[in-house]
């Protein structure tokens, strides 16, 4: 590439005067006379000429009294150079080619053997190639800072997100309370009429319904802001699970389906929180039951393994399409939610499932062999170790 320079500065920092005479005439002899050479004899001269960039080009010798051109080299670069400097070594010292090119030197000549051609081409070549790597530079950054700012407004945003659940959690729990105790008076005041009693026994519901899903979004704002913490205690599985089948039997009975629940008689023990292992049985049976179609079947089992027991639950439902298993644990993940309209949920059960799971040091993995396959949920968890 023949590149047509207008007038090229060139500095030369070199302590040996001879040297520069020397290069001088070099210069001088490079046909089209584009090269004008000056001349800084001192390390720390050339330094500050280096970070001054009055200069297009720097041609450093590699011996500066008792500095050396590589020290320059990397001082200059930590001040931020930015024009392009071409090392004179010594001949055949590869070593120094490499240390050179690695404190950033554009190139490197060999003082021997040195025409004009050569410096000519040298020169040249190291201004194309350090305007190249200026503008890839630039765009490299440009496109840093654009991807910096796009990730702080998405941290800021999900940050904003996680607060709005929070609130939105707290303020809607706030006139809960009272509706509920309203409910309970009237329960006491014992109304004869059927109407009546009808009436709050369908608002009962929906407000057991309603409290579900706030207390719901209340833990997940509480997970995501790490402030849920888990009371442990000496517990069985088997007590775990009685617990949650009796939570969702009625969603069970009321989707009309069949359960097996093959617990293994042997107490297998752990350590962990009661209420939050019984929530994160109950969460999947209920989505077991939510997603079966009637007449359909539930089978859940337990079954040893290394250190941990592991607990099955089996469906034959409308199954999870391949590619939203790998993210049916996420916060706010719904397959159909046309489906979850009528069923109701927000898509955050599964998210404190694997959540609670983890807190326990357990995992827990969603299988299924597609639309209309069913779905299988299986959690494993540590063991109490026995202490001898
Ligand atoms: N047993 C299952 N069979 C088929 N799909 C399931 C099953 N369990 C979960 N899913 C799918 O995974 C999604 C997420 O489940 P998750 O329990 O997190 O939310 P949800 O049940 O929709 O609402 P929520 O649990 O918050 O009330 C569901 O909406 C459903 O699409
Ligand atoms: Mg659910």
């Amino acid at each position: 590439m023949d590149v047509q320079l207008e007038s090229v500065r060139v500095l030369l920092i070199d302590d040996d005067e001879d040297d520069f005479l020397l290069t001088r005439e070099l210069v001088s002899d490079i046909p089209g006379g584009r090269f004008r050479l000056d001349w800084t004899p001192t390390y720390a001269a050339g330094v500050e000429a280096v970070c001054a960039g009055g200069h297009d080009v720097f041609l450093v010798d590699y011996q500066l009294g008792a500095r050396t051109g590589i020290e320059l080299l990397r001082e200059t670069r930590e001040r931020g150079r930015s024009g392009p400097v071409i090392l004179f070594t010594g001949q055949g010292h590869s070593r120094t080619d490499m240390e050179a090119l690695d404190a950033g030197a554009d190139d490197y000549l060999e003082k021997a053997g040195l025409t004009p051609a050569l410096l000519d081409r040298s020169i040249r070549f190291a201004l194309v190639q350090h305007r190249a790597s200026a503008v890839l530079e630039r765009k490299v950054k440009e496109r840093t800072d654009e991807l910096a700012r796009a990730n702080a407004a998405l941290r800021d945003a999900d940050r904003r997100k996680d607060e709005f659940l929070a609130t939105l959690a707290h303020e809607l729990r706030n006139p809960l309370a009272p509706i509920r105790n309203a409910l309970e008076i009237l329960r006491l005041a014992n109304d004869t009429g059927d109407t009546v009693r009808r009436q709050r026994e369908r608002l009962e519901r929906q407000v057991a319904q309603l409290v579900r899903l706030v207390d719901d979004l209340l833990d997940v704002s509480r997970i995501t802001s790490g402030k849920l913490r888990l009371t442990t205690e000496p517990l069985t599985i088997q007590e775990v699970i009685e617990a949650a089948l009796d939570m969702s039997r009625p969603q069970i009975e009321k989707a009309k389906l069949t359960l097996t629940a093959e617990v293994r008689q042997e107490p297998v023990k752990l350590t962990g929180d009661r209420v939050r292992l019984t929530q994160v049985f109950t969460n999947i049976l209920n989505n077991a039951a939510k997603f079966t179609e009637p007449g359909g079947r539930v089978w859940l089992s337990v079954a040893p393994a290394p250190g941990a027991v592991r607990v099955s639950v089996r469906d034959t439902g409308v199954g999870i399409p391949a590619d939203v298993l790998p993210v049916v644990f996420a916060l706010f993940t719904q397959v159909d939610r046309s489906l979850n309209r009528s069923q109701g949920g927000l898509g955050i059960g599964l998210a404190l499932v694997r959540r609670l799971v983890e807190m326990h040091q357990g995992t827990v993995t969603a299988e299924s062999d597609g639309p209309g396959k069913g779905a299988t949920f299986t959690v494993t968890l540590p063991t109490a170790l026995e202490v001898a």
